[in-house]
């Protein structure tokens, strides 16, 4: 499992890359970042459409932008999702969507399972993995 100092460097990312978020529709603005196997980091953010659907969630942009920079072995990600309209004790943890959930789940490490943190806070964070998320999962090995 990762370190503290990890953990908190990741998800102090996330808040950075929050701040980048494009999300003008639903006000509510992600940031996420992920660390691979081979100890890189990427963040990235919602990026949002004026054809609602065209949408694309934080956690997939971080996603892609691991990918296709040659990461294949995630290790853990963290993302924080809220919008500065709602006041810091009515927000709530913000989970990664199903599709999401999915796209991570093409990229589990060696280890089997990619830690996940939600955080509200950078002092605050809900730690989980992607397993416990995405049960029963499908993925390339089934191919
Ligand atoms: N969103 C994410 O970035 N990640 C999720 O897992 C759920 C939703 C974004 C998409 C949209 O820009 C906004 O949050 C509201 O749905």
């Amino acid at each position: 499992m990762l370190n503290q100092e990890l953990k908190k460097k990741l998800v102090n990312l996330a808040f950075e890359a929050r701040d980048d978020s494009y999300a003008p529709y639903s006000r509510f603005k992600v940031g996420a970042a992920i660390i691979s196997a081979d100890g890189r980091t990427f963040t990235g953010a919602n990026i949002e459409n004026a054809s609602y659907g065209a949408t694309i969630c934080a956690e997939r942009t971080v996603a892609v932008k691991a990918a296709s920079s040659g990461a294949r072995q995630f290790i853990a990600i963290a993302i924080t999702g809220f919008s500065d309209d709602v006041p810091p004790e009515e927000r709530d943890y913000a989970f990664p969507c199903g599709i999401c959930r999915q796209v991570l789940r093409e990229f589990l490490p060696e280890s089997g399972d990619i830690a996940v943190f939600v955080a509200l806070s950078p002092e605050d964070v809900f730690e989980t993995t992607l397993n416990a998320l995405l049960p029963h999962s499908f993925g390339p090995e089934y191919l």
